[in-house]
Formats: structure tokens, C-alpha cells, sequence
């Protein structure tokens, strides 16, 4: 067990140079199982998740090779073989490859993902679709099974625009027969990633990015390489750490264009931001409250929400945040009270009321965003701030305190150890 020993100090300066990205890498690796060639993959981060993603495709028979960056999977000798809740329930992710074994096998048997902190998040919308095609869908005994000897094309029409279901859903229907239309699909840049993927393989998807997505099933798909797009959360958690800290932070190998709802909140607090040829530049400081409200791209990101709302706890006034993708995604905000915010929780809203510097106290990390948004706020606290249960930052952020000191921060990861009351120094 470790924690995050942060110390408040002056501006984050400097370049940082943003990973690919957790939310695309882990369906592409996913998707992978649909060719039983080779592929190789770009730009991979070196997260949690992703070791949780590569532990899975192991335990199906795929033989992986990993250099730096780089990701080799090997699907020759993949066999269907019951994904086991051991694996899924350290990552709901998981859920992922049952589209891709299930087209390309025939059957495949899946543990139920099971809770999670930031929601009872349903599966729903994935097994309507897959039984959309064709797919005989039973529940027993803690574990999901379907099987379909071929899957067919269909009509989904999805009651949300879950990014989940449309993965899950294009990656089924690429081997299936005939055409398969997703109506209110998902639009985020992931998903585009996804299909850019699939179509490198041999596969033929339209409309990705769009509300209606069509897949035209092909007889079989094959290896290729891919790069994965920028991480535009973890890109979007720098920007705040420029604005929390007033500092001037520029951000290589960013998308600009996945960043505009951050972006468009940032200005309006008053932090400036300008596309320069080495990347985003983010620099002064917010002095105006915002509000927002989370929504499917290209709405502001409910993966931002804590990190944002870390930044409002400082701005001076009155800022509202409404959560409308996930039902329970406000645990940060017992959290952020601990360090002197002052917020009050109405139904789906938070109303923030801005206290300027926050101070320093023990949290600790409830699910990835609340994390960082700890380690935010602490940028920002008079004194030490202490972050405990970090591993749900580390599914998210690769080598998130050495890139935060690289910029000037004073971040330390140190073993917890449950008593280090005495040590409530950075120096010590
Ligand atoms: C993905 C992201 C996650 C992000 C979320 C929303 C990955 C690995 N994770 O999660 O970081 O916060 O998108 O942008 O890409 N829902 C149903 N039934 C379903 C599926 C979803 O009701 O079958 C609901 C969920 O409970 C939630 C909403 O739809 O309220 C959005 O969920 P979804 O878009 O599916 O999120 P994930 O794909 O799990």
C-alpha cells in the first residue's frame, strides 16, 4: 500500500508530455481477439488497467509482447474459456471482450461485472444489442452466457449513448452477417478509435463519432498495427493542475479538438489557453465560478467532473456541477471537505462555494477521478496533504507524481504505513 505525499507550493511550470489513452487502449485491446493474426499496437500506457486487460487476453490464449510503449498480441492459439470474476470485477472494462468472443467463437461465458463505486453502472444496453443479433443470452450462477452459431446484423437503438454498448456492440457486429445499425451511439473520440482500429483489421465501419453507426459484418479481420489516441482525461487533468496552481503548463501530444468542452470551461473561469506548435498551453489562474453539467461527448466529460470541481473549491463565488451520466459520483466530495472545501450536495448538483486555498489533511481516493482530483486539491492546500488507497489513481495515471514534479510539484509516493503521523513533512 502506498499514498501520495503532496506539499501545496507555487505554479506548475514546464512540458508534459501526455500518455495514450486508458479509455480507447483497453476496447482495442478487446477487439484484438476478433483476428486470429498479429497485432501491434502504439503508444500503449503503462496502467493498471491495461495489466489487467493483458492478464485477460492470457487467460483466452493470447500470447502478448510488451516493449516501452509497444503491445504485441498474438491471437493464434485463442480458445473461448470462461472469464472468471477474479479478473473482472478488478475491472468492469472486462466486460469488453464479450462482443469480440462471442462473434468470433460462437459462445462465450462471462462473470457479471459486479458494483462499483461510482454507480451500480448496468449492462444492460450490451445485451440488448448482442440479443439484437441473433444472441441467446442466460444468467446463471454469478456468470453470463451467450451463444449464437452466427451472429446476424440488426437494428440497436441504445437508451443511452453508452460508450460501453457501442463497443461492445461494433466490435460483435464486424464479424457478424449482414449490416448492424446503432441508433444514439456513443460519439466519444474513444469509440472513433475503435473503429479506425476495426477497419484497419480488414473491417468495415461508418458513422463512428456520430449517433448512428453502421457495420457491415465481414467473413474475417486481420492483424495490423495501430498508434492509440492521446488520453484527453489525463491531458485535461494537467490543464486544471495549471489553472489550480496558476501555473503555465503545456501539454504535448494533446487532440485539441477532444478538449473543447474542458477547454470552454477553463476560459470561462479565466485561465488562458493557446495552441502553440509545441502543444495546448494552459496558464494563469481562474477567477470566475462556472457551472456545468456532465454529459456524453461532446458534453463535458463526467470523467472531469472531480478534477474540475477540485479547481471550483478555489475559484472564488459560487459554482454548480450536475452529474447526469452516473448516478453516485460525488464521493469526492466528503473527500475535498476534509481539506476546507465547502460544498453541499442537492440531488444530482453540487453547489460549490469557493474558499480560495484549501489545506492540507489525510483523504483518500475513492475511484480514479476522485483521486486526482485529491491530488488537485492538494496542489492547491496550505501544508501537506496525504492521499491514501492510490491504487485507484494508478489504474488511471501512469507515473502521475513523477510527471507533477517534473512541473515543480512537491509529490512523494511513500509506503503507508498508517501511523506516519510524526513524519507530516515533505522534508522529513
Ligand atoms: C466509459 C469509460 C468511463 C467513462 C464513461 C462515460 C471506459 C473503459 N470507461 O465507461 O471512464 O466515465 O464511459 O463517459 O471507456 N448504462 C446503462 N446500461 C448499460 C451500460 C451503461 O444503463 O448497459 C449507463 C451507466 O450506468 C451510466 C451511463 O450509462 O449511467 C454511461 O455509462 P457508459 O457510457 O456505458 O460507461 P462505460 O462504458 O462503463
Amino acid at each position: 500500500m502506498a499514498c501520495f505525499w503532496i506539499s501545496g507550493k507555487g505554479p506548475l511550470k514546464g512540458k508534459v508530455t501526455v500518455n495514450g489513452s486508458k479509455n480507447a487502449v483497453l476496447p482495442i485491446m478487446a477487439a484484438s481477439l476478433l483476428t486470429d493474426g498479429s497485432c501491434m499496437l502504439e503508444d500503449v500506457p503503462g496502467l493498471e488497467d491495461v495489466h489487467v486487460m493483458c492478464e485477460l487476453l492470457e487467460h483466452f490464449g493470447c500470447m502478448l509482447r510488451r516493449k516501452n510503449k509497444s503491445l504485441h498480441i498474438n491471437n493464434n492459439r485463442v480458445r473461448p474459456a470462461p472469464a472468471p470474476y477474479d479478473l473482472v470485477r478488478k475491472m468492469r472494462a472486462s466486460f469488453l471482450v464479450m462482443g469480440p468472443m462471442l462473434t468470433r467463437f460462437g459462445r462465450v461465458k462471462i462473470s457479471l461485472p459486479g458494483g462499483c463505486a461510482i454507480g451500480t453502472r448496468p449492462i444492460d444496453l450490451h445485451l440488448k444489442g448482442l440479443a439484437a443479433m441473433g444472441a441467446d443470452i442466460t444468467l446463471g450462477h454469478g456468470y453470463i452466457e451467450a451463444r449464437a452459431e452466427k451472429l446476424t446484423g440488426g437494428m440497436v437503438y441504445l437508451d443511452f449513448p453508452s460508450v460501453g454498448a457501442t463497443e461492445n456492440i461494433m466490435m460483435a457486429a464486424s464479424l457478424a452477417d449482414g449490416l448492424t445499425t446503432i441508433e444514439n451511439a456513443a460519439e466519444e473520440p474513444e469509440v472513433i478509435d475503435l473503429a479506425n482500429f476495426i477497419n484497419s483489421m480488414g473491417g468495415h465501419v461508418r458513422g463512428a463519432g456520430t449517433d448512428t453507426v453502421r457495420i457491415e459484418g465481414v467473413k474475417e479481420l486481420k492483424g495490423c498495427s495501430h498508434t492509440i489516441i492521446p488520453d484527453r482525461i489525463e491531458a485535461g487533468t494537467f490543464m486544471v493542475a495549471a489553472a489550480i496552481t496558476g501555473g503555465d503548463i503545456t501539454l504535448a501530444n494533446v487532440i485539441c479538438e477532444h478538449l473543447r468542452p474542458v477547454e470552454a470551461k477553463l476560459r470561462e473561469t479565466g485561465v488562458m489557453i493557446d495552441r502553440t506548435e509545441e502543444g495546448l498551453r494552459v496558464h494563469g489562474s481562474g477567477c470566475r465560478p462556472v457551472n456545468l453539467k456532465t454529459l456524453p461527448h461532446p458534453g463535458f466529460p463526467t470523467d472531469m467532473q472531480a478534477p474540475m470541481m477540485a479547481l471550483m473549491c478555489t475559484l472564488p463565488g459560487i459554482s454548480m456541477i450536475t452529474e447526469t451520466v452516473f448516478e453516485n459520483r460525488f464521493m469526492h466530495v466528503s473527500e475535498l471537505k476534509r481539506l476546507g472545501a465547502r460544498i453541499t450536495i442537492e440531488g444530482r448538483s453540487a453547489i460549490v462555494e469557493g474558499v480560495g486555498r484549501l489545506q492540507g489533511a489525510e483523504v483518500k481516493a475513492t475511484d480514479l477521478r476522485a483521486g486526482a482530483a485529491l491530488i488537485l486539491a492538494g496542489l492547491a492546500a496550505d501544508g501537506v496533504t496525504r492521499v491514501m488507497d492510490i491504487h485507484h489513481i494508478e489504474r488511471g495515471y501512469e507515473g502521475i507524481e513523477e510527471k507533477l514534479r517534473s512541473l515543480g510539484a512537491e509529490i512523494e509516493r511513500r509506503p503507508c504505513l498508517g501511523h506516519e503521523k510524526a513524519g507530516w513533512s515533505l522534508k522529513a
